[in-house]
């Protein structure tokens, strides 16, 4: 079994996917996680040294190199920009969207130090701006929606057990 976790920055995929892989005695996967294992640098570090398309690309490899990976795969933010990485989701497993109100995401990401696109910005405007940009992209590329808003992980994670059953 393979689900994919999509979602904005402080949707919880990092949490709910650790406790949705508990309850499915599933292994778990952070990519951003893997791409610092393997480049000894922190996300921060790979947009600040060598900018963001190299960490798209290095995204980009490395999600297509998991294709095979049975288990729960949080994804990064922006994995649904690129149009070849929503081609290799939808053909490798159930893609579930965690989806948040901008306003919940500001109370959750209460420092954006390791968030790159959100340093040294306005994190309301910024998310506002990249919510507008990706919205339609992540629910055209969702298998299925979850409302996070006012739900623990716990809940979020009983919720998808129930969906998916
Ligand atoms: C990004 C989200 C981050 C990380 C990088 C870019 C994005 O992951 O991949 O900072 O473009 O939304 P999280 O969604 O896990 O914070």
């Amino acid at each position: 079994m393979k689900i994919y976790l999509i979602g904005m920055m402080g949707s919880g995929k990092s949490t709910v996917g650790k406790l949705l892989s508990e309850r499915l005695k599933i292994k778990f996967v952070d990519l951003d996680s893997i791409i610092e294992d393997k480049t000894h640098k922190t996300v921060a570090e790979i947009f600040e040294q060598n900018g963001e398309n190299h960490f798209r690309e290095l995204e980009s490899n490395i999600l297509e190199k998991s294709k095979g990976v049975e288990g729960v795969v949080a994804c990064g933010g922006g994995i649904i920009l690129d149009e070849k990485n929503r081609h290799i989701l939808k053909s490798s497993g159930e893609i579930i969207f965690l989806k948040s109100s901008v306003s919940e995401l500001v109370k959750r990401l209460h420092s954006a130090d390791d968030r790159p696109l959100l340093a040294d910005k306005q994190i309301e405007k910024e998310l506002d701006i990249i919510w507008s940009a990706r919205k339609i992209l992540y629910e055209q590329t969702a298998h299925l929606i979850i409302s996070v808003d006012g739900r623990t992980p716990k809940e979020i994670t009983e919720l998808i057990l129930d969906q998916l059953n």
